[in-house]
Protein backbone atom coordinates (compact mmCIF):
# COMPACT_ATOMS: atom_id res chain seq x y z
CA UNK A 1 0.00 0.00 0.00
CA UNK A 2 1.56 3.61 -0.90
CA UNK A 3 0.23 5.84 1.23
CA UNK A 4 1.68 8.94 2.82
CA UNK A 5 0.74 10.29 6.18
CA UNK A 6 1.03 13.51 6.93
CA UNK A 7 0.27 14.86 10.63
CA UNK A 8 0.66 17.96 12.58
CA UNK A 9 -1.38 20.46 14.33
CA UNK A 10 -3.38 22.54 13.03
CA UNK A 11 -2.12 25.96 10.94
CA UNK A 12 1.24 24.25 10.22
CA UNK A 13 0.52 24.11 6.52
CA UNK A 14 0.05 20.18 6.28
CA UNK A 15 -2.84 20.82 3.64
CA UNK A 16 -0.81 22.81 1.14
CA UNK A 17 1.93 20.50 1.50
CA UNK A 18 -0.76 17.52 0.83
CA UNK A 19 -2.07 19.14 -2.02
CA UNK A 20 0.96 19.60 -3.76
CA UNK A 21 2.40 15.87 -2.83
CA UNK A 22 -1.06 14.46 -4.12
CA UNK A 23 -0.63 15.96 -7.49
CA UNK A 24 3.06 15.35 -7.67
CA UNK A 25 2.82 11.63 -7.27
CA UNK A 26 -0.72 11.21 -8.95
CA UNK A 27 -2.01 10.02 -5.63
CA UNK A 28 -5.51 10.47 -4.26
CA UNK A 29 -5.67 13.00 -1.16
CA UNK A 30 -7.49 12.62 1.64
CA UNK A 31 -8.05 15.73 4.43
CA UNK A 32 -9.08 13.94 7.36
CA UNK A 33 -10.04 17.05 9.32
CA UNK A 34 -12.96 17.03 6.48
CA UNK A 35 -14.25 14.01 8.31
CA UNK A 36 -14.41 15.37 11.40
CA UNK A 37 -15.43 18.20 10.28
CA UNK A 38 -18.69 16.87 8.33
CA UNK A 39 -19.97 15.38 11.18
CA UNK A 40 -19.98 17.61 13.80
CA UNK A 41 -21.80 20.11 10.63
CA UNK A 42 -24.33 17.37 10.16
CA UNK A 43 -24.92 17.28 14.18
CA UNK A 44 -24.90 21.30 13.97
CA UNK A 45 -27.31 21.18 10.74
CA UNK A 46 -29.72 18.97 12.37
CA UNK A 47 -29.77 20.30 15.85
CA UNK A 48 -28.49 17.34 17.67
CA UNK A 49 -26.34 17.25 20.54
CA UNK A 50 -22.28 17.50 20.73
CA UNK A 51 -22.38 15.54 23.87
CA UNK A 52 -23.84 12.32 22.67
CA UNK A 53 -21.53 9.89 21.25
CA UNK A 54 -23.82 7.15 20.01
CA UNK A 55 -25.71 9.97 17.97
CA UNK A 56 -22.56 11.57 17.12
CA UNK A 57 -20.85 7.60 15.98
CA UNK A 58 -24.22 7.00 13.83
CA UNK A 59 -23.61 10.30 11.93
CA UNK A 60 -20.23 9.37 11.71
CA UNK A 61 -20.78 5.66 10.05
CA UNK A 62 -22.91 7.00 7.83
CA UNK A 63 -20.75 9.70 6.32
CA UNK A 64 -20.19 9.93 2.60
CA UNK A 65 -16.51 11.22 2.22
CA UNK A 66 -17.24 11.92 -1.92
CA UNK A 67 -19.09 15.69 -0.78
CA UNK A 68 -16.50 17.23 1.37
CA UNK A 69 -15.72 20.57 1.22
CA UNK A 70 -13.55 22.63 3.01
CA UNK A 71 -15.01 25.50 1.63
CA UNK A 72 -18.18 24.66 3.16
CA UNK A 73 -16.98 23.54 6.73
CA UNK A 74 -14.30 25.97 7.24
CA UNK A 75 -15.96 27.68 9.52
CA UNK A 76 -14.52 28.26 12.90
CA UNK A 77 -17.23 27.04 14.87
CA UNK A 78 -17.25 23.48 12.53
CA UNK A 79 -13.60 23.35 13.30
CA UNK A 80 -14.41 23.75 17.55
CA UNK A 81 -17.30 21.20 17.48
CA UNK A 82 -15.19 18.73 14.93
CA UNK A 83 -12.97 19.07 17.84
CA UNK A 84 -15.19 17.73 20.20
CA UNK A 85 -16.56 15.10 18.89
CA UNK A 86 -13.17 13.68 18.15
CA UNK A 87 -12.19 12.83 21.28
CA UNK A 88 -15.01 10.04 21.03
CA UNK A 89 -13.87 6.72 20.74
CA UNK A 90 -16.65 5.13 18.44
CA UNK A 91 -16.62 8.58 16.45
CA UNK A 92 -12.68 7.48 15.78
CA UNK A 93 -13.75 4.10 14.91
CA UNK A 94 -16.07 4.78 12.04
CA UNK A 95 -14.48 7.69 10.54
CA UNK A 96 -10.61 5.88 10.80
CA UNK A 97 -12.57 2.47 8.80
CA UNK A 98 -13.79 4.96 6.16
CA UNK A 99 -10.34 6.80 6.20
CA UNK A 100 -8.59 3.16 5.88
CA UNK A 101 -10.55 1.84 3.33
CA UNK A 102 -9.57 5.71 1.04
CA UNK A 103 -5.77 4.95 1.77
CA UNK A 104 -6.14 1.68 -0.12
CA UNK A 105 -7.09 3.20 -2.98
CA UNK A 106 -4.50 2.74 -6.24
CA UNK A 107 -1.86 3.85 -7.61
CA UNK A 108 -1.76 5.18 -4.06
CA UNK A 109 -2.41 8.04 -1.35
CA UNK A 110 -1.89 11.00 0.72
CA UNK A 111 -4.14 11.36 3.95
CA UNK A 112 -3.12 14.40 6.13
CA UNK A 113 -4.75 14.85 10.16
CA UNK A 114 -3.66 14.23 13.53
CA UNK A 115 -3.22 10.22 13.89
CA UNK A 116 -2.70 9.14 10.25
CA UNK A 117 1.20 7.56 11.07
CA UNK A 118 0.25 6.39 14.57
CA UNK A 119 -3.17 5.03 14.54
CA UNK A 120 -5.27 5.18 10.72
CA UNK A 121 -1.91 3.47 8.53
CA UNK A 122 0.63 2.60 10.67
CA UNK A 123 2.38 1.10 7.87
CA UNK A 124 2.40 4.06 5.46
CA UNK A 125 4.93 4.18 3.03
CA UNK A 126 6.91 7.69 4.48
CA UNK A 127 5.43 9.30 7.66
CA UNK A 128 6.05 12.94 7.88
CA UNK A 129 4.99 15.56 11.01
CA UNK A 130 4.97 18.72 9.90
CA UNK A 131 4.80 21.46 12.79
CA UNK A 132 5.10 25.19 13.40
CA UNK A 133 5.33 27.15 16.60
CA UNK A 134 1.86 28.44 17.96
CA UNK A 135 2.68 31.84 16.88
CA UNK A 136 4.19 31.17 13.58
CA UNK A 137 0.62 29.34 12.53
CA UNK A 138 -1.22 32.10 14.27
CA UNK A 139 0.39 34.57 11.91
CA UNK A 140 -0.64 32.38 9.50
CA UNK A 141 -4.32 32.19 9.76
CA UNK A 142 -4.25 36.14 10.59
CA UNK A 143 -3.20 37.14 6.99
CA UNK A 144 -5.32 34.47 4.92
CA UNK A 145 -8.08 36.03 6.78
CA UNK A 146 -7.05 39.43 6.05
CA UNK A 147 -5.93 38.31 2.35
CA UNK A 148 -9.39 37.19 2.08
CA UNK A 149 -11.16 40.36 2.94
CA UNK A 150 -11.95 39.63 6.11
CA UNK A 151 -11.32 41.15 9.65
CA UNK A 152 -9.28 38.71 12.34
CA UNK A 153 -7.77 39.78 16.17
CA UNK A 154 -4.22 38.15 16.18
CA UNK A 155 -4.72 37.07 19.70
CA UNK A 156 -8.24 35.99 19.43
CA UNK A 157 -6.96 33.73 16.89
CA UNK A 158 -3.49 32.23 18.87
CA UNK A 159 -5.78 31.41 21.52
CA UNK A 160 -8.03 29.62 19.62
CA UNK A 161 -4.65 27.51 18.14
CA UNK A 162 -3.04 26.97 21.48
CA UNK A 163 -6.60 25.57 23.03
CA UNK A 164 -7.21 23.59 20.04
CA UNK A 165 -3.49 22.07 20.29
CA UNK A 166 -4.33 20.91 24.01
CA UNK A 167 -7.21 19.50 23.18
CA UNK A 168 -5.95 17.29 20.45
CA UNK A 169 -2.71 16.35 22.03
CA UNK A 170 -4.36 15.71 25.71
CA UNK A 171 -6.75 13.16 24.52
CA UNK A 172 -6.80 10.00 25.39
CA UNK A 173 -7.56 8.30 22.18
CA UNK A 174 -5.44 9.04 18.98
CA UNK A 175 -3.97 11.69 20.97
CA UNK A 176 -1.85 14.32 18.38
CA UNK A 177 1.91 13.03 18.33
CA UNK A 178 4.72 12.31 15.40
CA UNK A 179 4.95 8.34 15.05
CA UNK A 180 8.36 7.08 16.12
CA UNK A 181 9.39 6.65 12.58
CA UNK A 182 8.21 10.06 11.69
CA UNK A 183 9.98 12.53 9.72
CA UNK A 184 9.91 15.85 11.27
CA UNK A 185 9.30 19.17 9.16
CA UNK A 186 9.51 22.13 10.95
CA UNK A 187 7.75 25.14 9.12
CA UNK A 188 8.32 27.98 11.27
CA UNK A 189 11.62 29.12 9.13
CA UNK A 190 10.75 27.14 6.20
CA UNK A 191 9.29 27.88 3.02
CA UNK A 192 6.44 25.39 1.60
CA UNK A 193 8.73 24.73 -1.23
CA UNK A 194 11.52 23.81 1.17
CA UNK A 195 9.04 21.51 3.21
CA UNK A 196 7.92 20.26 -0.34
CA UNK A 197 11.54 19.22 -1.64
CA UNK A 198 12.27 17.62 1.65
CA UNK A 199 9.03 16.15 1.61
CA UNK A 200 9.41 14.78 -2.16
CA UNK A 201 12.91 13.29 -1.46
CA UNK A 202 11.71 11.24 1.17
CA UNK A 203 9.22 9.74 -1.15
CA UNK A 204 11.42 9.41 -3.97
CA UNK A 205 13.63 7.31 -1.60
CA UNK A 206 10.91 5.31 -0.32
CA UNK A 207 9.65 4.49 -3.43
CA UNK A 208 12.56 3.44 -4.82
CA UNK A 209 13.72 0.70 -2.10
O1 LIG B 1 -7.49 19.75 10.62
P1 LIG B 1 -8.81 20.34 10.99
O2 LIG B 1 -8.71 21.65 11.71
O3 LIG B 1 -9.75 20.40 9.85
O4 LIG B 1 -9.42 19.28 12.03
C1 LIG B 1 -10.54 19.59 12.82
C2 LIG B 1 -10.47 18.78 14.11
O5 LIG B 1 -10.68 17.40 13.80
C3 LIG B 1 -9.10 18.82 14.81
O6 LIG B 1 -8.99 19.86 15.76
C4 LIG B 1 -9.05 17.48 15.50
O7 LIG B 1 -9.64 17.55 16.78
C5 LIG B 1 -9.89 16.58 14.65
N1 LIG B 1 -9.09 15.64 13.86
C6 LIG B 1 -8.69 14.47 14.47
N2 LIG B 1 -8.01 13.52 13.77
C7 LIG B 1 -7.69 13.72 12.49
C8 LIG B 1 -8.05 14.93 11.84
C9 LIG B 1 -8.74 15.89 12.57
O8 LIG B 1 -8.95 14.28 15.65
N3 LIG B 1 -7.05 12.74 11.81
Amino acid sequence: MKTIAIDGPAAAGKGTLSRRIAEEFSFHHLDTGLTYRATAKALLDRGLPLDDEAVAADVARNLDLGGLDRAVLSAHAIGEAASKIAVMPSVRRALVEAQRSFAAREPGTVLDGRDIGTVVCPDALVKLYVTASPEVRAKRRYDEILAGGGVADYETILDDIVRRDERDMGRADSPLKPADDAHLLDTSEMSIEAAFSAAKSFIDTALKQ
